[in-house]
C-alpha cells in the first residue's frame, strides 16, 4: 500500500517555527553533490516559492481576517521552508553554475512529467517546452565556458546532455500563442494536477531566478543572454499556468499546493542519495502533512468541501523523480524540433503564414545582435567551435550536428 498524508499526524503547526540558527544549514560542497540532489533542491524551492506567493496572492483577495490569519500561519512555515533549502546552495557556486543547475531540473523534470503524464494536452505542453529548456543549456553552457572558463559537464555529468535544442532565437513568439486550453479539474487525475503545478512552480522560479540574477552575468553578451532566456521563460510560465483549470477556488487551490508539497517532499525522499538531505526531506514532508490537515480543515469549515470533495486519491500517485532521459529528449528532438504554437494549435514554423504575428514578433526582437547565437560564435571564435556533451553520439537532427559555424 502507498503513502496516504491524509492518514498520516504531521507535526502540528504550533510545533513548527523554528530558530535562526536551525533555518540556516551548511551548505553543500558544490564539487560533491549528486547533480539529481542539486536538482531536487532547485525544484523544491520553486514549490516552496510558489507556496509562499500563492497565500500572498489568496491574502489579497480575502476579506476574512480570520481566514488571513490562518493562511499567515502556514505562508510564514513556507518562508521557513524555503530559506533552508535555498541556502543550502554556497556562496562559490556561480550565478552561471547554479543556471545550469535550474536548466537540468528544465530538462529532466519535464522530460518525467511527459512520460508519466496519460492528457494529451498537457503531455503536449510538456513535450512542447522541454526542447526549449533543452537549448537553454546548451546556450548557458556555452556562457559558462565563456566567462568562467568552467565546463559544464562537472555540473550535469553523464545524466543529461548539451547540444542545440529548438534553437532559442526562434522560441520568441507572440503572446497570444503561448496561451494553452484548460485541463478540467472535476475530470482530470491527480496526477496531471499535480504535474501542472509542480511545472508552473519550476517554470516561475527559473523566470524569477533570471529576472533577478540576469545583471550579474559579466559581459554584455552574458546580461543580453539571460534577458533574452528570461523572456521565454515568461512564455513558460504562461504556457503552463494556462493549463490549470481556472474555475478551482481559492481553498481548492489551497489544499492541492499542501497536497503536493506532500507529495513532491515524499517523492525526493524517496529518490534522495544523500543521508543528510532524507532528513531535510522527512521533517518537511512531515511539517506539509501539518499544512495539510490545516488547509483541509479551513476549506471544510469556509466552504464545506472535504478531501473527497476534492477527490484526493487514497495514496500518492507515481512519484516525481529526477532520472536521466537521454533516449527520451532525443527522440522529442527528432520528432519535434520545428514546432510552433498557432493559437492552441501545436504546428510546424513552415506552415504559418507569412504574415504570421510570429513572424512580426521575430523581426522586431530579433532585430540587431541576438544573444543566444551572439553566445555560441563567440565561443567558437575563442574555442574553435561550441561546447556541447553529446554522449549517445550525433546530434539526431541533421541541420544541428555543425559545430564551428552558429545553427538555426
Ligand atoms: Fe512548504
Ligand atoms: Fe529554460
Ligand atoms: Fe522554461
Ligand atoms: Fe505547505
Amino acid at each position: 500500500m502507498g503513502f496516504n498524508p491524509l492518514k498520516e499526524k504531521g507535526i502540528p503547526l504550533e510545533n513548527q517555527v523554528q530558530s535562526w540558527q536551525q533555518i540556516n544549514p551548511q551548505p553543500y560542497d558544490k564539487n560533491e553533490i549528486h547533480p539529481y540532489t542539486r536538482t531536487r533542491i532547485i525544484l523544491m524551492n520553486g514549490i516552496e516559492v510558489e507556496g509562499a506567493i500563492f497565500k500572498h496572492q489568496f491574502a489579497r483577495h480575502c476579506s476574512d481576517p480570520e481566514i488571513n490569519r490562518q493562511i499567515a500561519i502556514t505562508r510564514a512555515l513556507e518562508q521557513q521552508q524555503q530559506k533552508v533549502i535555498n541556502w543550502l546552495s554556497p556562496a562559490d557556486e556561480s550565478a552561471i553554475e547554479i543556471t545550469i543547475g535550474y536548466e537540468q531540473v528544465a530538462v529532466d523534470l519535464t522530460a518525467w512529467l511527459a512520460r508519466t503524464e496519460k492528457d494529451k494536452t498537457v503531455k503536449d505542453a510538456l513535450d512542447f517546452a522541454l526542447l526549449e529548456d533543452f537549448d537553454h543549456l546548451y546556450r548557458f553552457a556555452n556562457l559558462l565556458e565563456l566567462e568562467e572558463n568552467k565546463q559544464a559537464e562537472k555540473s550535469v555529468r553523464d545524466l543529461t546532455e548539451i547540444m542545440p535544442g529548438r534553437p532559442t532565437i526562434s522560441e520568441h513568439r507572440h503572446p497570444y500563442d503561448n496561451i494553452r486550453k484548460p485541463v478540467d479539474f472535476q475530470t482530470a487525475d491527480i496526477l496531471t494536477k499535480l504535474h501542472i503545478l509542480t511545472i508552473v512552480s519550476g517554470e516561475q522560479q527559473t523566470m524569477n531566478f533570471y529576472m533577478n540574477v540576469g545583471n550579474r552575468a559579466k559581459t554584455m553578451i552574458g546580461r543580453g543572454l539571460y534577458q533574452e532566456i528570461a523572456q521565454v521563460e515568461e512564455e513558460h510560465v504562461s504556457h503552463y499556468e494556462s493549463l490549470a483549470d481556472p474555475t478551482s477556488t481559492w481553498f481548492e487551490m489551497l489544499v492541492l499546493h499542501e497536497y503536493n508539497e506532500c507529495y513532491m517532499y515524499y517523492s525526493c525522499l524517496e529518490s534522495e542519495v544523500d543521508e543528510r538531505m532524507k532528513k531535510i526531506w522527512q521533517h518537511h514532508l512531515e511539517e506539509e502533512i501539518g499544512h495539510l490537515h490545516a488547509a483541509l480543515d479551513l476549506a471544510k469549515k469556509f466552504e464545506g468541501m472535504d478531501a473527497s470533495d476534492m477527490m484526493l486519491p487514497d495514496q500518492f500517485p507515481e512519484l516525481t523523480v529526477f532520472k536521466s532521459n537521454i533516449d527520451y529528449v532525443r527522440d522529442i528532438l527528432k520528432n519535434q524540433i520545428d514546432l510552433n504554437c498557432d493559437g492552441f494549435d501545436y504546428v510546424e514554423t513552415d506552415r504559418l503564414s507569412r504574415d504570421h504575428r510570429f513572424h512580426q514578433h521575430q523581426e522586431i526582437v530579433n532585430a540587431g545582435i541576438v544573444p543566444s547565437q551572439e553566445v555560441v560564435q563567440e565561443h567558437i571564435e575563442s574555442k574553435g567551435m561550441d561546447y556541447r556533451l553529446e554522449m549517445e553520439g550525433e546530434h539526431p537532427v541533421e541541420r544541428l550536428r555543425e559545430r564551428q559555424v552558429v545553427l538555426v
